[in-house]
């Protein structure tokens, strides 16, 4: 494929100016730049290159794209043509309430069925990310343990599973709590022991990401609940990963008191890309004083209001949020309904146990348990008979018009060096699934019989192996002649 300068020729013009009707405004000096390096091309041209560069994407709309941990899901179009409607798209924050009564309604309506979807009594759709509602949650359990036991509270640290988001200590370190990690048990869920050795007058909470990032569903949930409640700490659900449980079962009803979720992940808005995302925090009553400035509270007559909670922490963010993403969630909610997003779930769930049970018996599963919206297996095996990795195996589903799978994690060194984690969501059918199937059998098979095809993989891609360490750490995005 060729650079953009490359095709490049002195003199081509993409736009027509028309005559000027006004004398031409002189710019200071020091302001015209003359080093600019731009390509000359004609429109014909420009077409041509972006249209190549969106062919050589990759997206949910190109193919299967079963990345573990980010709910790579197709999400309908015809959300993203709400959300465009100049009602929502054209109006601006600093506009008078009177005149958005509609929006408003809308975030309340959505701050409303968010409640009703995790069992929360007050939700803020302030956050712009995951992390970003994991760093205003814990800010919230702060000024909540500050007003409970005064201004000499101890309780400076967050337990954190290691089968956690990775996300979950680093927004806790933000917050300025210190992170004290909890080990996992021989089933992969949190060690009840471990935590009851480390939980105690100084546990502010316990973040727990559910399903876990091996994708299981915590089983000792009520009782990870009880020991540090009964410690005085409060209880963080990392609810991210919202597809696999909604409409199942309810964070507030197993006893947590905060909750983020992902709306680009779980409610139609794609996930990934640096697009804008939305990480609204739910919480149970005794916190909602302390939740961002402001919240939308509506009055008998069906007027909306934006207030600031009583003891706020204040904004975390610019306005309101990302008001689009919220437009969607909405459009999302209404169209699934309640049964709708529970058969989602449902399918998230029972399209990631199908593939599992249909590699298993070739791949090691990382666990015989039933998972959830996601699983890992293990190369491990694959690799010592063949010299052929998880990343080989991955990179050579790309030539298949698949997007590999999330690699290398989970890893623990020397006990798991070669995970693939896969998560095929619940939008795809039986058909995509069973190709996915066949094409990892496939490249099983083809380990053995032809290793050096699969080293060498992709071959169908205008590049194949960009060292990929260089290219995260030193990027040149610049081109130089
Ligand atoms: C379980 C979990 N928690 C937190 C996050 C962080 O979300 P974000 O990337 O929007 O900050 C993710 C991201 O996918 C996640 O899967």
């Amino acid at each position: 494929m060729k650079l953009i300068f490359e095709r490049s020729r002195e003199g081509l013009r993409c736009a027509t100016i028309r005559p000027l009707e006004v004398s031409p405004y002189e710019f200071e000096k020091s302001y015209v730049r003359k080093d600019l390096d731009l390509p000359e091309v004609a429109e014909v041209d420009l077409a041509r290159h972006y249209t190549e560069l969106s062919h050589n994407a990759f997206g949910v709309d190109s193919g299967f794209y079963p990345l573990g941990s980010c709910t790579m899901k197709y999400n309908p179009k015809l959300n993203e043509e709400i959300a465009a409607l100049p009602g929502f798209a054209k109006v601006h924050p600093l506009q008078e309430p009177s005149t958005v009564q509609g929006n408003m309604h809308l975030m309340y309506d959505l701050a409303v069925s968010l409640m009703e979807l995790t069992g929360m009594d007050g939700m803020t759709l302030q956050p712009c990310a995951g992390a970003h509602g994991e760093f205003t949650g814990l800010l919230l359990i702060a000024a909540y343990l500050e007003a409970r036991d005064g201004k000499k509270c101890k309780r400076n640290k967050v337990l954190v599973p290691d089968t956690a988001h990775g996300t979950n200590p680093a927004s806790a370190v933000m917050a300025g709590f210190e992170v004290i990690n909890v080990k996992s048990n021989a089933e992969k869920g949190v060690d009840l022991d471990d935590l009851r050795a480390k939980v105690g007058p100084d546990t502010a909470a316990l973040m727990l990401t559910n399903p876990t990032t091996l994708g299981l569903f915590e089983k000792n949930i009520l009782e990870i609940e009880k020991i540090v409640h009964d410690a005085g700490g409060l209880l963080y659900y990392d609810g991210a990963n919202l597809n696999a449980i909604m409409g199942v079962v309810r964070p507030g009803d197993m006893g947590f008191d905060v909750v983020h979720l992902n709306l680009h992940k779980t409610f139609s808005t794609p996930h990934g890309g640096g697009g804008p995302g939305s990480g609204p925090v739910g919480c149970k009553q005794q916190l909602v004083e302390f939740l961002p400035d402001p919240s939308i509270i509506a009055d008998k007559k069906g007027r909306f209001h934006f207030v600031r909670p009583k003891h706020s922490i204040g904004k975390v963010s610019t306005f309101y949020g990302n008001f689009s993403v919220m437009v969607k969630a909405l459009a999302y909610i209404k169209t699934l309904g309640r049964d709708g997003l529970k058969e989602s779930a449902e399918h998230a769930v029972l399209n990631a146990n199908y593939m599992k049970a249909r590699l298993q018996d070739i791949y090691t599963a990382e666990t015989n348990r039933l998972c959830m919206h996601e699983f890992v297996i293990d190369l491990q095996k694959l690799k010592n008979e063949t010299g052929v990795s998880a990343k080989d195996v991955a990179k050579a589903m790309i030539d298949r018009g698949m997007h590999p799978p999330t690699m290398y994690f989970p890893h623990i060194p020397g006990v798991i060096d070669e995970a693939l984690m896969i998560e095929p969501t619940e939008t795809e059918n039986k058909q995509t699934l069973d190709e996915a199937i066949a094409v990892l059998r496939e490249l099983h098979d083809m380990a053995y019989s032809d290793p050096q095809y699969l080293k060498d993989a992709p071959h169908n891609m205008p590049i194949s192996r960009p060292d990929e360490v260089l290219a995260a750490r030193q990027p040149i995005v610049k081109y130089k002649a």
